[in-house]
Order: structure tokens, then C-alpha cells, then sequence
């Protein structure tokens, strides 16, 4: 809102102009007479009051111009002055200093109250990318290190002649788990990287989803046959028009996290149907669930709800993520439906076309 000034200061205001023009033209008057005197020229009397006035007028200006750029850079205006701690600011969030934050001081003017609101919040969400930035690096930076620590280990335990065949071939074959776990996670990463690169353009064209996910359930059959869990599927015949390599991507991830998540003797059920424009993909299990308050934080990077690792085999929380940004590119969703040590369901929709 703007300040609502008395009347009689606009009153003051004008009579102070005018009282400056008149003295700058008066001013004109003796300047022009002292020039027409020493030049020796007698101009006409209209071209006199001419040029006295536009004199006059340009001094009164220069004047005014003045008296403004010197009260403006010592802060005597207090409309200028305002800027001020917004300008603070901004210089603080330049130099890395998120924490910054306008009180609300400035109601009066509506413009500048919306500006430093826009500054609260340009600070608060750029200490957030900060923080989730930072989470980042500590994630990817433990997911590393807990292999490397473990291949340092067992390759400095085979140093020991005294090794039986078995314990030496025991040792190898964890080393050569955990270097797989580690190229797994720089690949998803390196996967991630380019889904959410502005360049990666989507590669759809039609061809049998039912098709895709049969292949891929019995491409996984060793793992659940391996568990003795009970597999089943019903698909129904449906054409989509779709990045089929990326779409494999994420059936095969909710495949792996089923058999991953569901112990010996279980079983998990996979449905694929039509629902009006839209394809609908099923997948539960009868696994371990998901406690709900972990329910919400599955498809972000490197969240793991078992934290323990003791029940499953590692990963590194990356799957989800990843199956979420691609359904999220065809303008699809996803949806965990899960109760703990009862079974886990995902919902995948997706647009026909
Ligand atoms: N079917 C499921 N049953 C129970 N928990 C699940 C299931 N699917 C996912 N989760 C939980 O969600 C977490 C995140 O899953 P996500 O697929 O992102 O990671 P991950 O499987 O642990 O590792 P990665 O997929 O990178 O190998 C898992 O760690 C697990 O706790
Ligand atoms: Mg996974």
C-alpha cells in the first residue's frame, strides 16, 4: 500500500518548484544581459525572453538532477533506502549464503514487499537444492565407499598363504560381487544423469507391452525359481506407443524389487490391463512390505526402507528413482500400496499413447 502524504505538503512541493524556476530564470536574466553586454549585441526583446526561460528551465533541471543523485547515495530518500537490505541480501546469496531471509518490513509498498518475498524465496529454495545437493554427495560417497572398504579387506585377507582353497575362493567371489555393486551404481547414476539431461529425447513407437513384461518375467525366472516363489501373470494383448528400452527399465526393476523384497515360498502376481486411454501395470507380492512412513520416500535417490540389509540382498536405492523419472516421462504415475510383513503392490499407469 502507499503512504498517503498530508495535502499540504504537495502544496509546499509546488510552491518550492515554482520558487526555483523563477529564481533560475532571474539568474538567466543577469547571465544573458552580462553576455549581451560584453559581446556587444542587442538581441530582440522576444528572443531575450526566450532564451532566458529555456535557460532558466535547464538550470532548474540541472539543479534538481543534483540534489537527487546526491540525496539518493546518502540515503536520505526513504523510498530509495528500502532497496537497500535487498540489495544486502542478494549480494549475501551471490557470495553462497542461502540463510538469508527479508523480514517483513516492507508493507508499505507493495512492490517492494512482493520483491523481497521473491528473494525469501529464491534463498530458501536455493539452500534446499544446497542441502539436497550436499545429501547427494554424502550418498554416493558412502554407496562407494562400503564396497571399496570391503574389497580392500578380503583382497588383503588373501594375502594369507595359509588360506584354504574354499576360503580363498569364498573371498574372490565377494570381491567380485562388490566391483559388480559398484559398476551398478555408477551406471544407474550415469542413467539418472542422462533422464534428467534436457537433451534425452524419447524414442517412442508401438509395439506389444504384454510381450515385453512376459520376456522379462521369464528372463527373471531363474531368481524366483531360485526362491521357490509362486510367479503369476495375466496380461492382456495391449499395443503402446512408448521408449520401449526405457519401459523395460522400469518392469524390470519392480520385477527385481519384488523377488528382491519377498522370501522363500512367496509369491508375486503381475496384471497388465486397459482402463479406459490409459494401461494399468500390477505388480504385488507377498514380501516384507514397506513400513508407511517409509511409503512416501522409496522413489527418492539412495532411499533404502530396510535399512538394516540384514533380510536382503544390498542395493543401492537407486531403482526407484529411476523407474519413476522414466514413468514420469510418459506422462505416466506410480503408486505403492504396502503393508509391513503382509506383501507390497505398485500400480504403473500409462498413456495408450
Ligand atoms: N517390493 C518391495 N517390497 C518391499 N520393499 C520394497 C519393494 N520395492 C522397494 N522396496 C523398498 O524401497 C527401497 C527402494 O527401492 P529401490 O528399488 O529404489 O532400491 P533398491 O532395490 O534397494 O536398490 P537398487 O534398485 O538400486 O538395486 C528398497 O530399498 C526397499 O526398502
Ligand atoms: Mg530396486
Amino acid at each position: 500500500m502507499r503512504r498517503e502524504h498530508p495535502r499540504w505538503i504537495g502544496v509546499a512541493w509546488f510552491m518550492f518548484v515554482v520558487t526555483i524556476i523563477i529564481s533560475m530564470i532571474v539568474i538567466a536574466f543577469f547571465l544573458t544581459g552580462y553576455i549581451y553586454k560584453i559581446i556587444n549585441w542587442n538581441p530582440p526583446f522576444l528572443l531575450i525572453q526566450i532564451a532566458n526561460t529555456l535557460l532558466g528551465l535547464v538550470f532548474t533541471g540541472t539543479l534538481i538532477g543534483a540534489a537527487g543523485k546526491v540525496a539518493r547515495s546518502r540515503g536520505w530518500v526513504p523510498e530509495m533506502n528500502v532497496f537497500a537490505p535487498i540489495l544486502d541480501a542478494l549480494e549475501r546469496i551471490a557470495r553462497g549464503d542461502f540463510s538469508v531471509r527479508l523480514t517483513n518490513e516492507f508493507q508499505d509498498n507493495q512492490m517492494v514487499s512482493q520483491l523481497a518475498n521473491s528473494v525469501n524465496k529464491m534463498a530458501l529454495e536455493l539452500d534446499q537444492m544446497e542441502n539436497m545437493r550436499q545429501e547427494f554427495i554424502s550418498n554416493v560417497s558412502h554407496e562407494i565407499q562400503s564396497p571399496l572398504t570391503s574389497i580392500r579387506g578380503f583382497a588383503k585377507a588373501l594375502e594369507n598363504d595359509h588360506l584354504s582353497a574354499e576360503e580363498r575362493h569364498h573371498y574372490l567371489r565377494i570381491i567380485e560381487e562388490e566391483s559388480t555393486r559398484l559398476s551398478r551404481i555408477t551406471e544407474d547414476l550415469l542413467k539418472l544423469a542422462s533422464l534428467e539431461s534436457e537433451q534425452l529425447q524419447l524414442e517412442p513407437r508401438p509395439y506389444r507391452l504384454d510381450q515385453q513384461i512376459r520376456n522379462l518375467i521369464l528372463a527373471c525366472e531363474p531368481q524366483w525359481k531360485n526362491k521357490s516363489i509362486n510367479m503369476e501373470a495375466s496380461l492382456e494383448k495391449i499395443t503402446i506407443t512408448a521408449d520401449e528400452d526405457l519401459l523395460s527399465q522400469v518392469w524390470l526393476n519392480l520385477v527385481h524389487n519384488s523377488i528382491k523384497f519377498t522370501l522363500e515360498a512367496g509369491s508375486i502376481n503381475v496384471e497388465l490391463h486397459p482402463h479406459a486411454d490409459q494401461i494399468i501395470f500390477k505388480i504385488s507380492d507377498t514380501g516384507i512390505g514397506i513400513p508407511e512412513e517409509d511409503q512416501t520416500r522409496i522413489f527418492e535417490r539412495f532411499y533404502k526402507a530396510d535399512k538394516s540389509r540384514t533380510r536382503t540382498k544390498a542395493g543401492s536405492g537407486l531403482g526407484l528413482s529411476i523407474v519413476k523419472k522414466i514413468v514420469e516421462m510418459h506422462k505416466g504415475a506410480i503408486e505403492v500400496q504396502s503393508k509391513i510383513n503382509a506383501g507390497t503392490t505398485f500400480i504403473v499407469s500409462l498413456p495408450i499413447k
